[in-house]
């Protein structure tokens, strides 16, 4: 023990760190009675941001970033325990590390802590979200599989809408004028080294400006931020009220920053990594190509609005949100703090994040594209288990009418629900629909022997809206059911 010590003095006799570590851990902050907690959303997204690198060097050191490998590399990584699990950290890594920064932001806008003087804080912080989008967007495309290859193809016509300088955008993303190698040599470049770069330098000001300026205090309604005493009420408050930052404050993010650290590996393990898609072949042009989730809503948005409001949605939104997040601290830089007395903000967080949800989970559903993976319908919707009707659902499942169509719940949602499709359409209307198509629907004349035609008939006659009061009769009694 006692050598333990004389060995710490000597280290720290010749290398000062607790001269250098001492002042920025034991800064005052504010002791903040009810938002403790609020405060660790930041160092979380760190913790999360620290994984990321750690398991993205791991990962780099297997990856083979040229199109006609990277699909096979990270097969292989996914095959080793190892990497599954790296693969996996990483994956789950991303997403908390974007639900958290978008946590994080939410807080500081709601407490208004980018007014004065943490103007600057807030500006690196647009920066680090920004940043920290890119990366998962570069990220998906890295598995290079026909989901990544079609989203950088989506992401790069997206960009080439935007006025001016559109075409050359939309060349720089793809390296090209159509995706391939050098396209993902770019992806690459960006994902683990231009982005990474942008990442650390702010990172780096975003801390020292919080250690510049002091956490902010809780906000309190009648409380206005006035530019000319603030710093120096700031400064009295934390010598009256301030607690050391260590180890006051900081156990509280040590502990945080750790059970996100756990839950991302515990996810790895148990559910390990995104599936890797078929390999791209640009000559199958994906009908609908699905990105992560974190980007889902937006395609939701995008197929979902009218055509004529494509290009302000995809140019005009994204510009306007920037815009808002650099002149919020510039204009609003001082007055009320607190969200009671700007209850705006808390509409426009609502308004944000019921958008968002709302979109996502459009996205899920994907109305827009037919569902390759409805399963066949089970017996219990049938209602039987051999006979023309049997054989007529199987024509169904068969023919893929059921990825457009809903039975009972099954299938996808492109076409009209056909659960009920015997009380509405007679036979004849049936074989014009299945014979001459429509617009979203293929004919099917050249498709379906008069054998299959007739069970497929026979199914979907047999479709009938539930009964609307059913009086189940006693056991034994001949059924009399009102129809
Ligand atoms: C690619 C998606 C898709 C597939 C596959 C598909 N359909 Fe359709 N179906 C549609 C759409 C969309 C409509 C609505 C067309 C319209 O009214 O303009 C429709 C309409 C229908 C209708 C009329 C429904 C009504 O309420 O008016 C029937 C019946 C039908 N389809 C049966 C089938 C059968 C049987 C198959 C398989 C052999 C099939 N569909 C395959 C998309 C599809």
């Amino acid at each position: 023990m006692h050598s333990l010590k004389r060995l710490w003095a000597w280290f720290d006799d010749i290398t000062g760190t607790s001269k250098a570590l001492g002042p920025p851990l034991t800064h005052p902050v504010p002791e903040a009675k009810k938002s403790r907690w609020f405060y660790v959303l930041g160092s979380a997204t760190l913790a999360a941001f620290l994984v990321q690198v750690v398991t993205g060097i791991a990962l780099s050191s297997s990856y083979v970033p040229s199109s006609g490998q990277a699909y096979e590399s990270l097969h292989f990584i996914t095959g080793e325990n190892l990497g599954r699990i790296l693969r996996g950290m990483h994956y789950y890594g991303s997403n908390a590390m974007i639900i958290l920064i978008g946590l994080h932001a939410i807080r500081v806008y709601l407490m208004a802590a980018y007014k004065y003087p943490r103007q600057v804080n807030w500006l690196s912080g647009v920066v680090l979200l920004l940043g920290t989008l890119l990366m998962a967007f570069t990220g998906q495309i890295l598995r290079w599989d026909q989901g990544g290859f079609w989203t950088a193809v989506v992401g790069a016509e997206q960009a080439g809408r935007a006025p001016l300088i559109g075409n050359w955008l939309g060349h720089f993303i793809l390296a090209g004028a159509t995706p391939g190698g050098a396209t993902l040599s770019r992806f690459f470049a960006a994902h683990v080294f231009f982005i990474p770069a942008v990442l650390f330098t702010f990172i780096a000001v975003h801390l020292y400006l919080v250690l510049h300026n002091g956490i902010s205090e809780p906000p309190k309604a009648g409380r206005p931020v006035v530019v000319r005493t603030y710093k120096h009420w700031y400064h009295s408050l934390m010598e009256r009220e301030g607690v050391p930052f260590w180890p006051d404050a900081a156990w509280r993010d040590l502990f945080f920053g750790c059970v996100v650290v756990l839950v991302i590996f515990i996810l790895a393990v148990t559910l390990g990594p995104p599936e890797i898609g078929k390999p791209p072949d640009p000559t199958i042009i994906q009908a609908s190509p699905r990105p992560d989730w974190e980007f889902l809503w937006y395609f939701a948005l995008l197929s979902l609005i009218p055509h004529w409001s494509e290009n302000f949605v995809m140019v005009a939104v994204p510009a306007i949100f920037i815009v808002f997040l650099i002149a919020l601290p510039l204009v609003g830089g001082k007055g009320e703090r607190s969200p009671l007395r700007r209850p705006w903000s808390i509409v426009l967080v609502i308004f944000l994040v019921g958008g968002i949800g709302y979109y996502w989970h459009q996205g899920v559903l994907a109305p827009w594209s037919p569902r390759m993976d409805a399963p066949p319908l089970p017996e219990s919707v049938v209602g039987v288990s051999s006979g023309p009707i049997a054989v007529g659902a199987k024509v169904f499942y068969d023919k893929g009418c059921e990825f457009c169509h809903l039975v009972s719940g099954y299938g996808g949602i492109r076409g009209p629900d056909l659960s009920d499709a015997g009380d509405r359409l007679t036979r004849a209307e049936m074989v014009t629909r299945i014979f001459s198509g429509a617009t979203n629907m293929p004919s099917y004349s050249n498709n379906l022997t008069s054998d299959d035609l007739n069970a497929l008939l026979d199914f979907l006659q047999s479709r009938h809206r539930a009964y609307k009061y059913k009086i189940s009769p006693p056991p034994g009694a001949v059924s009399q059911v009102v129809r």
